[in-house]
């Protein structure tokens, strides 16, 4: 049986992961997968989570299992840190398996609902949106978001492609600090966003993997507030990954905003039963390392204060090389990276001119020419721009 498999094709953000490790070059740079590292290119435990999970290893007395939706401490907590003012009325939510769990559980729960659903995504978007709903069987078309000449928002593209989602679709739309690209919409776009969407009945699928990461925790999830607010039914898949930097622990959540509290106990009942189908119980220790920080005051403001650090470092990043290339090229056109947010910027560069990079100073960045940077630190911004220059990007 098993030989009848076929190879499946590699992860391509995570296959540079190896790359890099393989390379046995001094001075490499990896500015591949979206994990956060600080300017000694480590990924820390923060403060905060250190000292819940010392609380919780004196104070939990048993490890049997939860609710199939995960603790409503947890759901409440983080729900609450999403939406701000959480309508308990129209609210269902499941713990999940980190904030791609989130996405797939709502993906299954779209087509439960919709049996011909259509997935509308960004052109680009993150990779494993499509190679999940590939798997699952579920068609999708991409609406226009890039404009490769700006490195902003192509907005009329995509609010012309986004009307033609259909009653009952989903449209999958990046919360703040879209993946790849780090191009964003501003309030007012997301206002002319949910017009047509609330025009439609298209039902928005919020894909929230980097709150915090770009104008603050509050700033970061004002689109997905706005949206709630306006339309009757909203999905929203949320990480705790990155945040609370806690990749491992697979930490994430799936909420659904329900037209009224009938509707919200079917998807409530439909949520656990599809973790049920999948995996059973979620994960826990994630989601009580959140709920701990969450629920204390002190703590909750020593994780609110480094995960600023974390934002301002990657803020500095992108003004220092911002200003690099502007020095070197005597020109703005790379000041696309000082307006992006989040983790990414799509530099714009042909495979061509990636491989160049990766060939000659051993700089490695996902082929879209999307870049980490969060991978950097004051020493290699320069050797970075000096880098692209030479690559002629
Ligand atoms: C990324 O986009 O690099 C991250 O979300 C990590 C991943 O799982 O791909």
């Amino acid at each position: 049986m098993l030989s009848n498999l076929k190879p499946q094709a590699p992860d391509k953000i995570l296959m540079l992961i190896e790359e890099f490790k393989a390379d046995t070059r001094q001075g490499k740079i990896d500015l591949g997968v979206g994990v956060y590292k600080d300017p000694n290119g480590v990924t820390p435990v923060m403060r905060a989570v250190k000292e819940a999970e010392k609380r919780i290893w004196e104070t939990q007395t048993t490890k049997a299992y939860t609710g199939l939706a995960g603790e409503a401490d947890y759901r409440n907590a983080l729900a609450a840190m999403v939406l701000k003012d959480v309508p308990a009325d129209r609210l269902a939510s499941v713990a999940s398996v980190g904030g791609t769990g989130a996405i797939r559980q709502a993906l299954e729960l779209a087509r439960l609902a919709n049996p011909d659903v259509t997935v509308h995504v960004s052109d680009p978007t993150w990779p494993n949106h499509l190679s999940i709903m590939k798997f699952m069987g579920l068609p999708y078309v991409e609406y226009r978001y890039f404009d490769n000449e700006t490195r902003g928002v192509d907005f009329e593209g995509m609010k012309a492609d986004i009307a033609k989602a259909g009653k009952g679709d989903i449209v999958l739309l990046h919360g703040c600090c879209h993946n790849p690209t780090g191009a964003n919409l501003t309030l007012d776009q997301w206002l002319e966003i949910v017009a047509i969407l609330e025009k439609s009945g298209a039902v928005p699928l919020i894909d929230l993997a980097y709150q915090g990461f770009g104008d603050g925790l509050d700033a970061d999830a004002e689109a997905t507030r706005l949206v709630a607010k306006s339309l009757p039914e909203v999905l929203i898949a949320a990480s705790c990954s990155k945040n609370f930097g806690i990749y491992r622990e697979r930490t994430g959540i799936l909420i659904a905003l329900a037209e009224n509290p009938a509707a919200r106990d079917l998807a409530q009942g439909s949520m656990a039963y599809l973790n049920r189908q999948s995996f059973s119980f979620p994960p826990d220790h994630g989601a009580r390392i959140v709920s701990t920080i969450l629920g204390d005051d002190a703590l909750r403001a020593d994780w609110a204060a480094e995960l600023e650090d974390v934002r301002n470092t990657m803020l500095g990043l992108r003004a220092q090389l911002a200003s690099e290339l502007r020095n070197l090229t005597g020109s703005d056109r790379f000041d696309f990276i000082n307006r992006h947010r989040g983790m990414f910027s799509r530099l714009g560069a042909t495979p061509a001119q990636v491989q160049k990079l990766k060939d000659d100073s051993a700089i490695y960045m996902v082929g879209d020419s999307r870049l980490n940077i969060a991978g950097l630190n004051a020493d290699t911004v320069p050797v970075l721009a000096r880098a692209i220059i030479d690559a002629g990007i």
